[in-house]
């Protein structure tokens, strides 16, 4: 951590607080002078810091931005999100944290960006990343698990996004198969798993989650009005992006850890829970065929079984899902 970082943190740790410049410059080991240089740089970074003689220094409000700093203060993952590398703005997260994986970025590892200009999408889509409002992020992690099952880990990320948005939030939202997070008719959450293996190896999965947190609907162009939305349309209020990619880091690092040492079936129920999708009649359009019948379960690898109306069970392992009414 660098001194920013170990004010930023100190703040944290004494919300509403006064701490005297003393404590800084022994917290950080360095001079009062330099606390107080340190405090001015992050004035410009827009940090509202009171300063009172004999009392110190007290943390107003933080800016909406997000900063390695900012995300990992106070943050008490062991792994997840505890190294935080984040961009004003890139054409897209996604390679920038393949790379870092195969420099050897540890498990955990998050990239993100105030702004996406080439923001991907799943199945070759583009995903509208515009400045400041979103949360655009891709995780590095490594699992220990065989090829076949890397899927799971996208519909663990689901169920751990989806959580993050209830508890932040106190939204209501549904999982549509495979991994889009809807709040009503319209999404607010998409995710791309890209993965990097060798023969049966998984080297590391890059997750990138994509929020549509504080857009405003003028700040969606006219063909995703119809059918995004963002969390402050659908609540009335601002997220705090920071606190809520903390929130996230916690609920994910323990549901991973739990999978990794229990299995599936606690992603599979929750799943099945939250979904948009089991009961509903749907059309499957995967690369060979197309489909029509009833979304009835996830098995136990998390492959959607989708019945059709001669009986017959068809296993969906990657395909776009539309919603038909019932026939
Ligand atoms: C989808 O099509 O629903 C998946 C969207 C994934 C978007 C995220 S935003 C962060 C990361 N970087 C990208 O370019 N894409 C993913």
């Amino acid at each position: 951590m660098n001194i920013k970082q170990v004010i930023i943190k100190a703040f944290h740790d004494h919300p509403g607080e006064f701490i005297s410049g003393e404590e800084l410059s022994q917290t950080c080991g360095c001079s009062r002078t330099a606390v107080w240089k340190h405090i001015e740089e992050l004035r410009k970074d827009g940090y509202e810091v009171e300063a009172v003689r004999k009392s110190g220094y007290r943390l107003i409000a933080a800016p909406d931005r997000l900063s390695a700093a900012e995300i990992t203060a106070g943050l008490d993952t062991k792994h997840i999100g505890q190294r935080v590398i984040a961009y004003d703005e890139v054409v897209s997260t996604q390679p920038l944290a393949q790379e870092a994986a195969a420099k050897g970025a540890e498990e955990g590892t998050l990239v993100l960006a105030e702004m996406q200009t080439g923001g991907k999408g799943r199945l070759g889509r583009p995903w509208h990343s515009p400045k400041g409002t979103g949360i655009w992020m891709s995780l590095v992690i490594r699992p220990a698990i065989p090829l076949p099952k890397t899927p799971q880990i996208t519909l663990l990320t689901a169920v751990t996004v989806a959580r993050t948005i209830r508890e932040e939030t106190g939204l209501p939202v549904k999982i549509k198969w495979p991994n889009d997070i809807f709040i009503g008719d319209k999404k607010v959450c998409g995710i791309l798993t890209e993965l990097n293996a060798e023969s049966d190896r998984v080297n590391y999965l890059v997750i990138g989650i994509g929020i549509n947190a504080n857009s405003v609907e003028a700040d969606f162009p006219e063909e995703l009005a119809a059918i995004a939305t963002s969390l402050r349309i659908e609540s009335g209020q601002p997220v705090k992006r920071a606190a809520f990619i903390r929130q996230f880091c916690r609920f994910f690092e323990e549901e991973y850890d739990y999978y990794l040492q229990h299995g599936f079936e606690r992603v599979k129920t929750e799943w099945e829970k939250n979904s948009y999708t089991i009961g509903r009649w749907v059309s499957v359009q995967t690369i060979s065929q197309k489909l029509e019948g009833r979304a009835v379960a996830l098995d136990d690898e998390g492959v959607l079984m989708v019945e059709d109306e001669t009986g017959a069970i068809h296993k969906v392992y990657s395909a776009d899902v539309n919603y038909r009414a019932n026939p």
